[in-house]
């Protein structure tokens, strides 16, 4: 009765929203103080001040227009704002023609997808993996071949890599810094990339694009940076997106940007525009679009997040749990010490910590933990997590 696909993903998508619901009920039943909701990556910090005065004062400013539709792409003068910004990060000559505003990294990856692929083409991600990329490669005849990372380092291993990319290779999508581990890859290894992606191209006669999902990219500790995607990769699109580096993830802003050096990068262009369009988001929100156009150099307070990383990470290091430290994002995934995260995931609610198993991410016997979540959750989640580790063998 209605699109098998769908139903059929139904049942295997939503460990994060269920897990997002189990917290939900132990909260009416047991008060929002006493459960540890590690589920969502929706983050806990307030917009900055900067954005929320510009959010005032261009909501009252009666600009004519302000809420109307505009061309499918987004403003002009705000796309242009953002081609500033991506050249001075890195020396390419991007102009307003190569930025289309988005609603949020989701909205920019599907637009992105769309405007590049062909049924039957694959999109390589690496495990793990945002849950999201394989309906939205799905959305458009594409398959997805998914490359293990390094079990220590959780970097891509360029032989894998290598390996299996072919004649039927059209998009290697990367996220750096990574949801779920917080590793943000480097400059080196993007450049080993770029040969490869490169060479194999070459050998198939075929443009293989580096999609860069970036909703993390300032989202970043310890002085690590995030090395430019635009600069390294000659055939490179980026999906950004204000949602966390804003904290705006309901109000649904972002971009997508083409390298200049993308062969016909003006035909992609219009694709991208048209595919704006066609899904059905037409523009991305208008009062958005304006808002973050002046809120361009703001970015939430990162020692928000220091913060509350360094405490978990700690306390669980100091428990026993094997985990790498995250450079970037707001997430750890720690090995779970049962290796079947299920059972794991059941003993965590029992203490009434909200976990995701890492099965949906493509790593079954590791867990997410969000800690985007509010300090005292953290702080309170302290004994919890101590009374699973035993519980769990530790
Ligand atoms: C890796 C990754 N990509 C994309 C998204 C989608 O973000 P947006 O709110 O910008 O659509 C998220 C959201 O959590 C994410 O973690």
């Amino acid at each position: 009765m209605f699109s098998e696909k769908v139903v059929e993903n139904l049942r295997n998508s939503s460990a994060i929203r269920a897990m997002f619901e189990e917290g939900a009920k132990l909260k009416q039943e047991f008060g929002a103080e006493n459960v540890f909701d590690f589920s969502l990556g929706n983050p806990d910090p307030e917009p900055p001040p900067e954005t929320l005065d510009a959010l005032r004062r261009l909501a009252l400013s009666g600009e004519k227009g302000l809420h109307g539709y505009m061309n499918n792409a987004g403003y002009a003068d705000v796309r242009a704002k953002i081609a500033e910004q991506l050249n001075l990060q890195s020396g390419r000559s991007l102009t307003h023609n190569n930025i289309v505003m988005t609603c949020g990294a989701g909205g920019g990856l599907n637009v992105i997808l769309k405007a590049i692929l062909n049924p039957g083409e694959e999109v390589i991600i690496f495990s793990p993996f945002f849950v999201e990329y394989k309906f939205y490669a799905e959305n458009y005849g594409g398959k997805i071949v998914v490359v293990p990372t390094d079990a220590n380092t959780f970097l891509p291993g360029l032989e894998a890599l290598e390996k299996s990319i072919g004649p039927q290779t059209k998009a290697v999508i990367l996220n750096t810094p990574n949801n779920p581990t917080g590793v943000v890859y480097p400059e080196e290894l993007l450049r080993d990339m770029e040969t490869i992606l490169l060479q194999k191209g070459g050998r198939y006669s075929t443009v293989i694009y580096l999609v860069s999902d970036e909703p993390y990219r300032d989202i970043v500790y310890d002085g690590v940076k995030t090395p430019s995607v635009l600069k390294i990769f000659r055939n490179s699109i980026v999906g950004y997106s204000f949602s966390k580096s804003l904290s705006l993830p309901g109000e649904r802003i972002g971009y997508v940007a083409s390298s200049d050096r993308i062969d016909d990068v003006a035909t992609l262009n219009d694709a991208l525009s048209f595919t704006n369009r066609t899904i059905g988001f037409v523009n991305a929100p208008s009062l958005f679009q304006r808002v973050v156009a002046q809120c361009l150099d703001v970015k939430v307070d990162i020692n928000i997040y220091k913060e509350r990383r360094d405490i978990l990470y700690d306390h669980l290091v100091k428990l026993g749990f094997s985990c790498v430290k995250p450079q970037g994002a707001f997430y750890l995934f720690p090995k779970s010490p049962l290796g079947d995260t299920q059972e794991f995931k059941r003993l965590a609610l029992k203490h009434k910590i909200i976990l995701v198993p890492g099965a949906g991410f493509g790593c079954p016997e590791y867990f997410r933990l969000a800690y985007c979540t509010g300090i005292e959750t953290i702080k309170n989640s302290l004994p919890a997590f101590t009374a699973l580790a035993k519980d769990a063998g530790l």
